[in-house]
């Protein structure tokens, strides 16, 4: 009984302790992912609990993240992802528009040809928003970001000018705008921290 108990208690024990060593470490990220998307969707009723943590949570970086600076750039980046598949995606459309029993209505063909190019225009301005971003240029990121929400909205209304007509990238209209929405809340939260210290000085 001796030997053999006292090695099966030792293995429960180093089972326990890197258990717990797995289980713990994560949780301050857990607790400000979790704190900024409450505070993001009691803001913006546009965002959704959910869907913020959701996201931020895909992102396997998000759990060594432990300042919002980090998590600002984790939402851009999922939003560049999310516009460029969008892009992809609006293409691919398009391209089968081309097969003749496919076709689409022209009025969702005109819109289709613009939401690609608002998209197209949003992956510019992303990849500028980036740079101003770990240059700490928050205003200016600000600007960028907002016009890629707007982009989102653009797309969308397009649709919804004529009756009966229903986007088929509604969903990913919502998603971009609600990443959108999440990087400007954090950008907006680093702009306003930022000018605090500087009032400081
Ligand atoms: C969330 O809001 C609370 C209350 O205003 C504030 O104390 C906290 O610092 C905020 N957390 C983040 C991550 O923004
Ligand atoms: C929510 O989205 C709508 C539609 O785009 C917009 O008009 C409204 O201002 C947004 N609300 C907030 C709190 O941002
Ligand atoms: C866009 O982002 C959302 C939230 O992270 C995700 O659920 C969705 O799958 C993404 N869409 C694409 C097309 O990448
Ligand atoms: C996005 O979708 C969610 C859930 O369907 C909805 O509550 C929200 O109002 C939508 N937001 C916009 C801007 O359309």
């Amino acid at each position: 009984m001796g030997p053999q108990t006292s090695l099966l208690t030792l293995i429960i024990i180093v089972i326990l302790l890197s258990s717990y060593s797995i289980l713990a470490k994560p949780k301050p990220n857990h607790n400000l992912i979790q704190q900024t998307c409450k505070n993001i969707s009691e803001s913006d009723s546009n965002v959704s609990y959910k869907f913020c943590i959701d996201s931020l949570q895909s992102d396997p970086q998000s759990h060594c993240s432990k300042t919002l600076e980090k998590l600002g750039l984790i939402s851009i980046k999922l939003l560049r992802h999310n516009v460029t598949d969008t892009r992809v995606h609006i293409k691919e459309l398009l391209k089968k528009n081309k097969d003749k029993k496919k076709k689409f209505d022209p009025f969702v063909k005109e819109c289709l040809s613009d939401c690609l190019e608002v998209y197209s225009d949003a992956m510019a301005t992303i990849k500028e928003g980036i740079k101003d971003y770990k240059a700490k240029r928050y205003g200016d990121c600000n600007v960028k970001l907002s016009s890629v929400i707007d982009a989102s909205t653009t797309c969308e209304d397009g649709f919804n000018q004529r009756n009966g007509v229903v986007s088929p990238l509604t969903k990913r209209n919502n998603d971009t705008f609600q990443l959108s929405a999440i990087s400007l809340w954090i950008i907006n939260m680093l702009n306003n921290k930022d000018n605090l210290k500087e009032g400081e000085l």
